[in-house]
């Protein structure tokens, strides 16, 4: 992993991902630690963002590193037409590591190819999510005691989430049984499906939520994607389409776990924050440890 961008999650073998997830261990014992001293990392962020930059920055700075960046495009010089190749160029040989996240899908491959240092893809448009799929993983792992050989019901946007994209191929490398909620608007891409087909894998779609919650070790939430969508009218008509509550968790599995990469928009009603099954901000937090592992071993300091 040293020295080598993270624009996909594919760009990572099962292995590779076990040890990224075994390293997180390591920094939830010890998040503060003074190993990236002297390093200046840059947090390009041309899209929205809370939870990803903010705990980028602070799984950096718990250990000791400097953070440079901005966190929207308005307050950069792309606002006077710069291009993405000349900002990446120029913060390059400011940075140590870029972290970049870009409403265009493939902006982070693009980077990867004309930047001198690693870049790390903290979302690009509809396309793949990376490091929050590791996170998931942390927590799937973690409330599970396992990747292997789990239920996992996916529900919301499947088309324009690119968490679920991202998540999906790799759960593909873990014997996964796939469950797949969505309106029929927005079902999973055929190209993310391929990689459960390569895997010889099972999966079941579904529109009626009800029918997949009784299976599920995991439920993984998502938003629907208002910004990805061409047309307004579109998303109208499914902004709604699922809902989870607390009455609907009655009944399931003992270890089932409610994850959604956050944020809500209401497709997780607040009744449900309380239940022990929620899982959400916890997952939020694993976030700093995860990307602390990343961080390092890019860097080659663990
Ligand atoms: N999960 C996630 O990407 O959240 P933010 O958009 O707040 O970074």
């Amino acid at each position: 992993m040293k020295n080598r961008s993270l624009v996909s999650i594919n760009d990572y073998s099962r292995e590779e991902i076990i040890k990224i997830l075994d390293l997180a261990e390591e920094f939830e014992k010890n998040p503060r630690q003074s190993i990236l001293n002297g390093k200046v990392i840059a947090s390009l962020f041309f899209e929205p963002s809370t939870r990803t930059r903010l705990s980028f920055e602070s799984a950096v700075q718990q250990l000791g590193g400097s953070i440079v960046g901005f966190s929207s495009a308005a307050t950069s010089s792309v606002q006077k037409g710069e291009t993405l190749k000349d900002t990446i160029l120029t913060v390059c040989s400011y940075s140590d590591l870029i972290v970049m996240r870009h409403p265009v899908d493939g902006a982070a491959r693009w980077a990867s190819e004309v930047s001198s240092v690693p870049i790390i893809n903290a979302g690009d448009g509809a396309n793949q999510h990376p490091t929050q799929c590791l996170l998931d993983l942390y927590s799937i792992r973690k409330t599970q005691g396992t990747l292997d050989n789990l239920d996992i019901v996916f529900v919301g946007d499947l088309k324009y989430g690119r968490t679920v994209h991202s998540l999906t191929i790799a759960l593909s490398l873990f014997n996964t049984r796939f469950h797949l909620v969505s309106p029929l608007e927005l079902k999973l891409p055929s190209a993310v499906k391929s990689h459960i087909k390569e895997a010889k894998l099972s999966y079941e779609q579904y529109t009626d939520f009800a029918e997949a919650i009784p299976k599920a070790d995991i439920i993984y939430m998502t938003r629907i994607q208002r910004e990805r969508f061409p047309d307004p009218l579109d998303y109208e008509k499914v902004k709604n389409a699922y809902i989870l509550n607390n009455s609907m968790l009655e009944g399931t599995k003992d270890n089932l776990r409610v994850l959604h990469p956050l944020p809500r928009v209401n497709e997780i009603s607040e009744d449900v924050d309380s239940n022990p099954k929620a899982y959400y901000f916890q997952q939020a937090l694993n976030g700093v440890y995860v990307r602390q592992a990343l961080i390092s071993s890019i860097m080659g300091l663990k």
